[in-house]
């Protein structure tokens, strides 16, 4: 079933990478001219061997002699600059149609929902956007190339043979489909040699960069020795396909060498032989010879094509699919500037995936305006689903959740978004200065002051100011260069300066020492205030100060309350509490 939806959109997926190469139809038009007048002057190659042997050096006609070298020059003139155009021309309008297909990836990428990032690990989006546009368009040049200029220079050139000597051409063309059968089966294993040398390629990148980017875990565990044979492998792997491949190569230049001089050989004893010989002048033989050398060439090409246009159609497949990828849903039309913060989900359940289990169920609370919520329950019991539902990462699959009383799939995603800052576990900085990370998604410039200030409300003006470059300092990717209380200061800020009455806080579960764990407080508890918060809370002093405390337990509301009232009731809170913070 699969297997013919692929064959029928082999053809869709060329109509719809035409529909790319459609707006440079003009220098598509002068390509294929271009591709024209290079197989005319190939023949015209071959053809002037007739009249350089016969006039030149039998009959030394001194017209000819005089013509021979200036009409030479011309015909490599023309060649070469049809050659020119066709290169450049094709060149241009790949590199046109990559930039178009990329700009159009990208712009997917912004607009796809969560549900498909957790589907896809970013090596596989990174290659799409990488290699696979590069390799339609490759396939697609070479494809035109092939199909157009070697095909029209193969019939050039054959009819320039037939017009020569038809009994000859037919000798010939008895051994093309010999060596087009051997060039077929060199390319097969070629093809197949390819791609276990990519995925041998695939085995070396990956295992050298799990040492990269493991480095610290292979340095505590000492295992040194374990992943240098465990690299060994994969390198001598790497090494013996490659060898095979040149093997091959090796081999098979020779052999196709050996079957043309075969052919050759037949020709040259039937050319002399005493009543051909009467027929045919040196001239013809010569110009005979060269079209035939010069065949091999185009002809060898023609039959790889057909494994460049899998790989291509392959290539293209993937890059489509991601294309056709439905984008998050904006059904929404209401439009919200600032909301007043009054939070109330009502009945709602969620599951990941159709078929699979329900991750939330029944989840219904209520809370006013500037007040703080905090989830508590053991890992894996939704909190974080049920807070990433407000966002509209995910839509519930039933109940509703309101914003001031209006149904948040009713708002603008734009809209929506906009009142609500979240300040994750992870924190995820951008390869700029501090600055511009504090400031990010604010459109135009931020006054320095207001940074400098949301800084200090964070408790990161202390660190920030001691850095040599201060607010300008790059802060490395993803913000290596900070500590991790660093790094979390850094996204209060950001939340604080980006002012939205709605905050979600996913708390970090690792303390840190006592000294950063004190900044990271006060400054949450200035973010926090006169914000309506929902908190995924793992500190004792958040949760005690939550005006709500919702128990969580597999997807379920076991219990609400504020922290004395369930300590009171000495159930699931009360047990929660006593193993988690018994120590303090
Ligand atoms: N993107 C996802 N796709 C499918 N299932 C998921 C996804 N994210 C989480 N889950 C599943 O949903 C359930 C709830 O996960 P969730 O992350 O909401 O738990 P949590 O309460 O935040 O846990 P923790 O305290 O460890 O952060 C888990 O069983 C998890 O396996
Ligand atoms: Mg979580």
């Amino acid at each position: 079933m699969k297997q013919i939806a692929n064959e029928m959109s082999a053809v869709q997926l060329y109509k719809r990478l035409l529909s790319y190469v459609k707006p440079y139809w003009l220098v598509f038009a002068a390509v294929i001219l271009s591709m024209l007048v290079y197989a005319g002057s190939e023949t015209a190659m071959a053809a002037i061997m007739k009249p350089l042997m016969d006039g030149s050096f039998v009959e030394k006609d001194p017209f000819i002699i005089k013509w021979i070298p200036v009409a030479l020059i011309g015909i490599f003139l023309v060649r070469g600059v049809a050659n020119f155009l066709t290169t450049y021309g094709l060149g241009w309008i790949a590199r046109n149609v990559i930039m178009t297909l990329r700009t159009e990836m990208f712009d997917r990428l912004l607009t796809l929902p969560a549900s498909f990032y957790d589907k896809s690990t970013s090596g596989q989006l990174m290659s799409k956007l990488l290699y696979d546009v590069e390799q339609v368009a490759d396939a697609a040049t070479d494809a035109i190339l092939v199909l157009v200029r070697d095909t029209l220079t193969i019939v050039g050139l054959l009819a320039w043979m037939v017009y020569l000597n038809g009994l000859l051409s037919l000798i010939i063309l008895l051994t093309v489909p010999f060596i087009g059968l051997l060039v077929y089966k060199i390319s097969a294993r070629f093809r197949r040699i390819s791609k276990t040398i990519q995925d041998s390629m695939g085995d070396v990148s990956h295992t050298s960069s799990e040492v990269i980017e493991g480095h610290r875990e292979v340095k505590t565990f000492g295992s040194q020795h374990y992943e240098a044979k465990r690299f060994d492998k994969v390198n001598q792997l790497n090494r013996r396909q490659r060898m095979k491949k040149i093997a091959t190569e090796a081999t098979s230049q020779p052999i196709i060498e050996l079957i043309a001089v075969l052919g050759l050989a037949v020709v040259i004893y039937l050319a002399t032989l005493p009543q051909m010989l009467e027929q045919i002048t040196v001239g013809t033989f010569i110009s005979f010879i060269t079209a035939m050398f010069m065949i091999l060439t185009p002809l060898k090409r023609l039959t790889k094509l057909n494994s460049k246009l899998q790989a291509g159609i392959a290539a293209a497949d993937s890059v489509f699919t991601m294309l056709d990828q439905k984008p998050e849903a904006d059904t929404g039309t209401q439009h919200l500037d600032r909301a007043r913060g009054d939070i109330r989900y009502q009945q709602v359940g969620f599951q990941y995936d159709e078929n699979s289990r329900k991750v939330l169920e029944d989840i219904s609370f209520e809370i006013k305006a500037g007040q703080t919520i905090a989830f508590v329950g053991q890992s894996g019991s939704g909190k974080t689903t049920l807070v990433s539902l407000l966002p509209r990462f995910y839509s519930p699959t039933s109940g509703q959740i309101f914003i001031d009383e209006t149904d948040i799939s009713q708002l603008r995603l734009l809209d929506l978004r906009k009142q609500i800052s979240l300040v994750n576990q992870q924190v995820i900085l951008f390869n700029d200065t501090i600055a511009n990370n504090i400031a990010y998604g604010h459109q135009g410039g931020v006054e320095e002051e207001r940074i400098i200030a949301a800084a200090k409300a964070a408790h990161a003006w202390e660190f920030i100011q001691k850095l040599p470059q201060g607010l300008q300092t790059q802060v490395g990717q993803n913000g290596i260069l900070l500590s991790g209380g660093q790094r979390q200061r850094l996204a209060i800020a950001r939340a604080l300066l980006r002012d939205t009455p709605i905050l979600i806080l996913d708390e970090a579960t690792a303390s840190l020492d006592s000294e950063a764990e004190r900044h990271i407080q006060s400054a949450l508890e200035n973010l926090m205030q006169s914000r309506t918060t929902l908190v995924i809370a793992h500190r004792l002093s958040t949760i005690e100060k939550a005006d709500l405390i919702v128990v969580m337990h597999d997807g379920h509301i076991v219990e609400t309350g504020t922290h004395q009232q369930l300590l009171d009731k000495g159930q699931h809170y009360a047990e929660l509490h006593r193993l988690q913070f018994q120590q303090h």
